[in-house]
């Protein structure tokens, strides 16, 4: 159900953009592609161009989840504007909802580079930023008066700093990003599962995860608040995860971060680099495997945000049948072009009507469902 225009824009950016954009390090061309987009943002004229090459909506993608209307479920996830500078752009690309971020309480150096690399075959990427980021309180300070045309969620972590280390210390780095940050954006990510940290994941640990849920209670966030799950948690771990947060003022869960280990990953590239978390077609089975599992854990209450290795209108329609109300990706944009959003949105409106349903909200979860008259 791919338009003319979108075979157009994704034909030359796969025949040109693309090839000759992987001639050089991907950060590098991050860093470039992010500087042209905060210049797209910034101008009215280029706006509505970029809205002319790449917008497209639908009624029927209209939805609402936890309380914020959404023009279409298809968002970008954390880590592709972790600092907030793409926020006049992103709408215009035809994404319903962006999550900035991680952004650390303090400022975080990150690891040192190069921390992004390649992987074609598998159609991933190897991320061992590390949490760079300029910290709360200057993303605070640029965003505060800055509205977004879409639902911004912020997505907070604790610096990668061994003075932060310690769960005392980490929780404090937690509990200052949320405070600075409490009234940007419209909703909140508490992101415990950064692969890429000196002190590892330890907020993944249920009691160690109780204790940074009690204190970021305390600071009094209004907005929704989802939790990033890991991709690799042991089920009966992942559900006393799921528990602790049932206690406290947890709205959902986005499933789920990169994957960290190798030996669980069906990784085609012969070389891959021994750092680092991976995306994309790698992580597409084992995070479907871990949305379904909240879901159903979780009995269909809470809402929950499907992320990784969405390539295509059929990738995001399974994660949103398995249970996902909102859907995200990066990767599938960087190999397919920002034309993919909009293919998406048009084949997703084809799937829901082709199969019968009134809106996304009628589809989510419907792989559980016994029979298509049900909805
Ligand atoms: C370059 C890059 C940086 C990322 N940084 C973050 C981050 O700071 N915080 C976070 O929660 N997830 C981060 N992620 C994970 C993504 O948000 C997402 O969960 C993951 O990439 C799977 O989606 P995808 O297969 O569509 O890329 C990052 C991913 C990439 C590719």
């Amino acid at each position: 159900m791919t338009s003319f225009r979108d075979a157009v824009l994704g034909g030359g950016y796969r025949a040109v953009v693309k090839p000759l954009a992987f001639q050089f390090d991907p950060e590098m061309v991050h860093d470039r592609i992010s500087y042209f987009g905060m210049t797209l943002g910034r101008f009215g004229l280029t706006r509505a161009v970029t809205r002319a090459m790449f917008g497209y909506e639908h009624p029927l993608l209209a939805t609402t989840v936890a309380g914020m209307q959404f023009r279409n479920p298809i968002g970008l996830s954390a880590g592709f504007d972790k600092e907030g500078r793409l926020i006049d752009v992103i709408p215009a690309v035809g994404f319903g909802f962006m999550e900035i971020g991680s952004v650390t309480g303090s400022p975080s150096p990150g690891n040192a580079k190069p921390r992004l690399w390649r992987l074609p075959r598998s159609r991933a990427l190897v991320v061992h930023f590390g949490l760079n980021s300029s910290g709360s309180a200057a993303v605070a300070s640029r965003l505060a008066t800055h509205p977004c045309r879409i639902p911004l969620f912020v997505s907070l972590a604790k610096a990668n700093l061994p003075a932060f280390d310690g769960q005392t210390t980490g929780i404090s780095d937690y509990v200052t990003a949320a405070t600075n940050l409490r009234d940007v954006g419209a909703a909140k990510v508490i992101n415990i599962s950064c692969p890429n940290t000196t002190g590892g994941e330890p907020f993944a640990d249920p009691a160690a995860f109780d204790a940074l849920l009690t204190a970021i209670d305390q600071v009094g966030v209004t907005q929704p608040t989802f939790i990033k799950l890991p991709i690799h948690l042991p089920w009966s771990q992942l559900d006393e995860v799921l528990d602790v947060a049932e206690r406290h003022q947890v709205t959902g869960f986005i499933c789920t971060n990169l994957i960290k280990d190798r030996t669980q990953a069906k990784i085609l590239d012969r070389q891959v680099p021994a750092k680092g978390g991976i995306s994309g077609k790698v992580i597409w089975e084992r995070s479907n495997e871990v949305l379904a599992h909240v879901y159903q854990r979780t009995g269909a209450r809470l809402p929950l945000i499907g992320v990784g290795g969405v390539f295509s209108a059929d990738d995001a329609y399974q994660k949103i049948r398995l249970g996902a109300s909102l859907v995200q990706l990066i990767t599938g944009m960087i190999y397919r072009g920002p034309s993919l959003i909009s293919e998406i949105k048009r084949g997703l409106v084809a799937r829901l009507q082709r199969d019968g349903f009134s809106s996304v909200a009628a589809a989510v979860g419907a792989d559980y469902r016994p029979s298509p008259s049900t909805h």
